[in-house]
């Protein structure tokens, strides 16, 4: 069993900016769970298929194989053989992910792949269930969030940043919406694991959110 630290958290609270920086700083590997549940989406997105039924969904997960893979110590995505690690942070693949990690059969089809993964190295694991769910016993559980106005400021500037144009109001009804959806779902909701040591990034920079968590790993 490798070190396990479990970042969990809503929608734009930093996580996988965080996660990356923890798992350089302790030569852990970082694992973006969500990138996984996207990559599911892309391929709904790709083959122009209604995610509206749960029954529909389910029908095709035998198909779509998600893959991960390191290079230079970067996550790639792989759905079947083509890489789409690039294609995965478009606003209409997170919306889609939302919606089927709602579904239980759609959480079984990744569980496997995020748990060996852990099993057999030190990493740095985020999403929204893992310290709850998928690594119940990690070694350092971390909830990540920050207001939604925080949060949907840095989302704003990080699709300008892009040359995304967007609204600020609409950037920050998505994430609303969004919360609403990983908190209410009935399956594996996003909560604060007991055991987990609650991080407030609203007002702490980067590097302080990184010292923060960095003090556990350390011990
Ligand atoms: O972290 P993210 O925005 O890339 O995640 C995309 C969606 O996937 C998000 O709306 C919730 C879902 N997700 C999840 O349900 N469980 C995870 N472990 C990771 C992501």
């Amino acid at each position: 069993m490798g070190f396990n630290i479990a970042i969990d958290g809503p929608s734009g609270a930093g996580k996988s900016t965080i996660a990356k920086l923890v798992a350089k700083e302790n030569g852990f590997i970082y694992v973006d769970t969500g990138a996984m549940y996207r990559a599911i989406a892309l391929y709904f997105l790709d083959h122009g298929l209604e995610i509206s039924d749960a029954k529909d969904v389910i029908g095709h997960l035998p198909e779509i194989k998600v893959g991960i893979d390191y290079e230079n110590g970067m996550q790639q995505v792989l759905l079947g053989e083509e890489v789409v690690t690039d294609r995965l942070r478009a606003e209409a693949v997170g919306n889609i992910a939302s919606h089927i990690a709602g579904i239980p059969e759609v959480r079984e089809h990744l569980l496997a792949i995020q748990k060996d993964l852990a099993k057999t190295q030190n990493v740095v694991m985020d999403g929204r269930d893992i310290g709850t769910q998928i690594l119940p016993d990690a070694d350092v559980k971390i909830f990540l969030t920050a207001s939604v106005d925080t949060r949907a400021r840095r989302r704003f500037l990080e699709l300008q940043e892009k040359g995304i144009s967007c609204n600020l109001e609409e950037v920050k009804q998505d994430i609303a919406d969004r919360d609403e959806r990983d908190t209410k779902r009935e399956v594996a909701p996003l909560k604060q694991a007991e055991d987990a040591i609650l991080v407030d990034s609203s007002e702490m920079t980067i590097p302080e959110v990184v010292e923060t968590i960095s003090k556990y790993v350390k011990g």
